[in-house]
């Protein structure tokens, strides 16, 4: 018989009643330290005071006000993100998913608007996760993702990651609109585009045309030490989407916006009934706040090189389970010589969470604002998990 919930999840048999910092408790009491952080979503940890007092004084004022009416707590997140970054314009959804709906129709209008309705293709990469809209699978392509789901939304090439000489052919392509990317790809195995790729795609879509949409949902707000990851490589997209870590935990997402191509959506032309309601901006503004700190962002990059020289010395201690480490900040990646789902389960027994990502990566995605002490906790831990797996 089919579960109550259904049953899309392969999901641990673990069940927490409440959580603290970097901390899980688990029902029978047992806590696990929480690498997962929700995939990147607990950003300043459980029930951070800061957070839970955003929450609770909006809560006591008023939850959700259509977007009929002017909403004064989304008007000042979008003011916060446009002051920190290269837009000129947000667009506030509950999801990253939503947010590249957003995007995608976005390039498309864009084109329409400027006399090339014919520039409706989309570039992506292979191992791209953009969520599991009907849009978001065809952008990424897999199979596995795809299966069983068409027809597909059409207009989506899947690119090689990595393959430059074949971006810079196909881009060339007169119906080529726009390259959707992640600067640093999660579910496809902390696979991080090196900085010169991204200047190189850059230059690659000025000369074009194209517009360049960053998937940021997972790589965003803090998580890289910059505040988002395109930071280091010192160029900018057209659109950008978050979407996890600016929620803290409260489902929130955005779509980011230069005015050349923010102002092609024009009233009517999109919408939603939650996107940027006043419960989920006051908590967005609290997490910006904290996470647009420059002097939160050093400490952010100080405890990931703590964290990685730790790795790096797990990972040589014991080259019969690990091949290496990557990533950027604290958006790390364990490349495993064991299944990813064995070692994140041998985590469970040694109480610490972690998370399984393609290209036999374990996913290491702590809070921003881990303590010191539990990045040491956390390296015993892994090491505890490593002890009790043998090589496949
Ligand atoms: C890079 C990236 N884009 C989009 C999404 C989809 O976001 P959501 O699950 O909030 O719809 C995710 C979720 O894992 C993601 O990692």
């Amino acid at each position: 018989m089919i579960s109550a919930v259904l049953p899309t999840y392969n999901r641990a048999p673990l069940s927490f009643e409440r959580g603290e910092g970097a901390w899980l408790y688990a029902e029978d009491g047992r806590r696990y330290l929480d690498l997962g952080a929700g995939i990147a979503v607990n950003a300043l940890g459980h029930a951070n005071p800061a957070l839970t007092e955003a929450l609770t004084a909006q809560a006591g004022k008023v939850w959700h006000l259509s977007n009929l009416y002017r909403i004064p707590e989304q008007e000042r997140l979008a003011e916060m993100l446009v002051d920190r970054t290269f837009a000129d314009t947000v667009f506030f959804t509950n999801s990253g998913t939503e947010a590249a709906e957003l995007a995608v129709k976005m390039a498309r209008r864009y084109w329409y608007d400027h006399g090339r309705p014919d520039r409706t293709r989309i570039l992506t990469f292979e191992g791209a996760f953009h969520g599991r809209s009907s849009a978001a699978i065809a952008a990424a392509g897999s199979e596995k993702m795809t299966k069983g789901f068409g027809p597909l939304l059409p207009g989506f090439t899947q690119l090689a990651w990595g393959d430059q000489e074949a971006l810079e052919k196909v881009i060339r392509e007169p119906d080529v609109g726009a390259v959707m990317i992640e600067p640093i790809q999660g579910e496809g195995g902390i696979r991080t585009l090196p900085d010169a790729c991204l200047k190189e795609l850059r230059a690659l879509c000025d000369e074009t045309g194209a517009l360049l949409i960053l998937d940021e949902v997972q790589c965003g707000i803090g998580r890289t030490g910059r505040l988002f990851a395109h930071e280091w490589a010192g160029v900018t997209p057209d659109i950008m989407m978050v979407a996890k870590g600016i929620g803290g935990g409260f489902p929130l997402g955005a779509v980011l916006a230069t005015e050349k191509v923010g102002s092609v959506m024009t009233v009517g032309t999109h919408g939603s009934t939650y996107g940027g309601n006043p419960l989920g901006c006051a908590v967005g503004a609290a997490v910006m706040g904290i996470v647009s700190d420059e002097g939160f962002l050093a400490e952010v990059r100080r405890k990931a090189g703590l964290f990685r020289q730790g790795l790096e010395g797990l990972v040589a201690s014991r080259p019969d389970v690990f091949e290496g480490v990557r990533g950027t900040g604290l958006m790390l990646g364990l490349k495993t010589k064991v299944a990813p789902a064995d070692f994140v389960k041998a985590g469970y027994d040694a109480g610490i969470l972690t998370v399984p990502a393609a290209d036999n990566v374990v996913r290491l995605l702590p809070p921003l604002n881990i303590p010191d002490e539990d990045i040491a906790e956390a390296l015993r831990r892994l090491d505890q998990a490593a002890s009790s797996l043998k090589a496949a």
